[in-house]
């Protein structure tokens, strides 16, 4: 990783411009939107107290994702403009912004669907080159998105395992018998670790309703230990006490299992109760990243709007 830049959330405010260093869990930095796009902060606190030692622990945390400068253009459009952002270790990150503002490509990005136009993406401070969501997952990146979830039409284990499956004699065999027993065994010991509530484990995913098939598909991203989830909207079609239970998964597996994550949303209440940073695109340019403890929603929303100015935009 690049030294120094990648060590330390960068926090915009319009109203505080001021610069600080990380400080613990709630880490928190302000600064221009120079600073926002790729620039080091100083290494001390305003008024020039050097770092303590929570400082020091956190500030030599590599983040599990960095993403510097990334752009990409779709013909005339250009969906992302030098865009940078963090995800630290356990760190539930909402991506919020209006229509078309550029969250789901970025999530692509960083997924493997899509090759950036320009920029980077790192993994724990390793810079990668996805050429496929497959390439991704070795990474242990895992997406969640809204409808495209699971196979409707097989049952949890089988989703759970679909181009992964586990076979008898390994996989150069020219015939390959899967281990159903084996697969099964070990989903639905997931799905009982993670207190999902389905009916049955070998019923069909279409007979499930959406709240339950998502929980499978977030039960399934962190059984492939993945490091980073990525969720598209994951509550957008539930009801209340489905994305109850969504959200609640989600928080353990970021506090138990330390499984990061960004989860893209237009609910403020949803990122309010689970995320424990914003950042914020519009028309395809990050205009904000705050703590969500040191913001409001009416602070957020006016980053969406566009109702609070951009310091230094370009
Ligand atoms: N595959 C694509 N081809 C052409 N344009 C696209 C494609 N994907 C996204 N876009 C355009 O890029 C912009 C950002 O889209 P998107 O990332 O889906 O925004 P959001 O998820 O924030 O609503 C939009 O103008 C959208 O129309
Ligand atoms: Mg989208």
């Amino acid at each position: 990783m690049g030294a120094g830049c990648g060590r330390r959330v960068v926090v915009l405010t319009y109203s505080r411009q001021e610069l600080f260093a990380h400080h613990g869990n709630s880490s928190l930095a302000y600064g221009t939107q120079n600073e926002m796009d790729g620039e080091c902060l100083g290494k001390k606190k305003k008024g020039g107290t050097s770092l303590n030692s929570t400082d020091t622990e956190t500030a030599t945390q590599t983040p599990v994702l960095q993403v510097r400068n990334v752009s990409k253009r779709f013909g005339g459009v250009k969906a992302l403009n030098n865009v940078s952002l963090e995800v630290h270790r356990g760190e539930i990150k909402g991506l919020v912004g209006d229509n078309g503002a550029g969250k789901s490509t970025l999530i692509k990005i960083i997924a493997g669907v899509y090759p950036p136009d320009g920029g980077e993406v790192l993994i724990n401070g390793e810079p990668v080159h996805f050429s496929s969501p497959r390439d991704a997952r070795k990474y242990g990146i895992e997406t969640v998105y809204q409808n495209l979830a699971l196979s409707e039409n097989l049952d949890v284990p089988s989703n759970f395992f679909l181009g992964r499956e586990l076979v008898v004699g390994g996989l150069l065999k020219p015939l390959k018998l899967m281990r159903l027993g084996e697969m099964q065994k070990r989903a639905r010991q997931a799905i009982e670790d993670l207190h999902v509530k389905i009916p049955a484990i070998t019923s069909q995913v279409r007979w499930m309703s959406g709240g339950q098939r998502q929980a499978v598909a977030v039960a399934r991203s962190a059984f492939w230990k993945g490091q980073l989830l990525l969720l598209d909207e994951p509550t957008a079609a539930l009801g209340v006490e489905e994305s109850g239970e969504v959200m609640r998964l989600l928080k353990n597996l970021a506090t138990e299992q330390k499984i990061s994550m960004i989860v893209i949303s237009h609910n403020l209440e949803h990122v309010w109760s689970l995320c424990d940073s914003i950042d914020v695109l519009r028309q395809g340019k990050k205009v904000a990243s705050v703590r969500k403890d040191e913001t409001t929603p009416e602070e957020v929303v006016g980053f969406i709007t566009g109702a609070h100015a951009v310091a230094g935009s370009k």
